[in-house]
């Protein structure tokens, strides 16, 4: 079945889907989004996704449908797609609206809606298993990234810097501090206990950050710190680990051309992929 698409209330078919030439968020970037898995036909954490959109929006005055309403329109839209019984995704963008190009945005604004739903891309089981590499990289980003903005290009060209060096992610680097992925958010482990960079401007706070830190080790009986980690220290940690939407909880076994973690997917890293996939398997 060809799927649908939605935008601003309407559920059409994609090639039917037309996006003005001046809309900002073509022109400018001028946009927030989230990206929202779905297990089973149920979308996971769905409330959090949804009020970290409206963060987002607030964070940049985009205007933007109250949660409830938003909630109401994903699953609306969700149940008209093939992804009401399977695994899938629901990418899910916001725009500022339509103007004349000017830099300064004029109030008022209608803002527009798109969601678009698609496989989940889940990432061969090897990855899982076997560990990634990773490359460091600096942080080239402005200093909201807690706002989930599509203005992505330095991520953009940080991943496809990865996949030139056969590498699955760039974390990256700011005055020689760890601060997250090109889409993922990352961890460390030091005898046992869970480390991953504060939620401060320089970070997305990531939802499967959250789960990590307030469903998963609580439950395994891990401790979990919010603290800087510079570079010599992330290098040196026990085991390295990549959470993400839809990197889930992604082992990391190299960082550039150096082995980690004794180049072995570790116990505790293992311990909470497991519980992961238990976690989004079984909602
Ligand atoms: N990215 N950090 C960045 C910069 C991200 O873009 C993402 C997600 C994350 C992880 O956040 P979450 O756990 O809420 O998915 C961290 C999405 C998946 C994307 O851009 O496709």
């Amino acid at each position: 079945m060809k799927q649908k698409v939605y935008l601003n209330g309407e559920i059409i078919p994609r090639e039917k889907a037309t996006i003005d030439i001046e809309d900002r968020g073509y022109q400018f970037a001028d946009g927030v989004y989230e990206v929202i898995a779905i297990y089973q036909g149920k979308p996971f954490k769905l409330t959090e996704h949804l009020e970290r959109l409206v963060f987002s929006a607030a964070e940049l005055e985009i205007e933007c449908p109250p949660l409830e309403k938003l909630e109401q329109e994903c699953q609306r839209y969700l149940a008209s797609t093939d992804y009401s019984q399977q695994n899938g995704k629901i990418y899910l963008q916001l725009t500022r609206g339509v103007c004349s190009r000017t830099h300064a945005y004029p109030d008022g604004l209608e803002s527009v809606l798109v969601m678009k739903a698609g496989p989940l891309g889940e990432k061969p089981e090897s990855y899982f298993k076997e560990g990634v590499k990773i490359i460091i990289r600096p942080d080239e980003r402005w200093s909201r990234c807690y706002v989930k903005s599509i203005a992505l290009l330095p991520n953009i060209m940080a991943k496809k810097e990865a996949k030139r060096e056969a590498a699955y992610e760039t974390v990256m680097e700011r005055d020689g501090f760890i601060t997250e992925g090109s889409s993922a958010n990352v961890f460390i482990v030091e005898k046992g206990t869970l480390i991953t960079p504060p939620a401060t401007n320089y970070i997305l706070k990531g939802i499967t950050r959250q789960t990590v830190i307030e469903d998963i080790a609580p439950q395994k009986g891990l401790e979990v710190k919010e603290e800087s980690i510079a570079l010599t220290r992330f290098l040196a940690a026990d085991e390295i680990f990549l959470t993400g939407t839809t990197t889930e909880v992604m082992p990391v076994i190299q960082v550039n051309d150096k082995e980690v973690a004794k180049g072995q997917v570790g116990d505790v890293t293992q311990t909470l992929y497991q519980a992961y996939r238990q976690l989004t398997r079984s909602q």
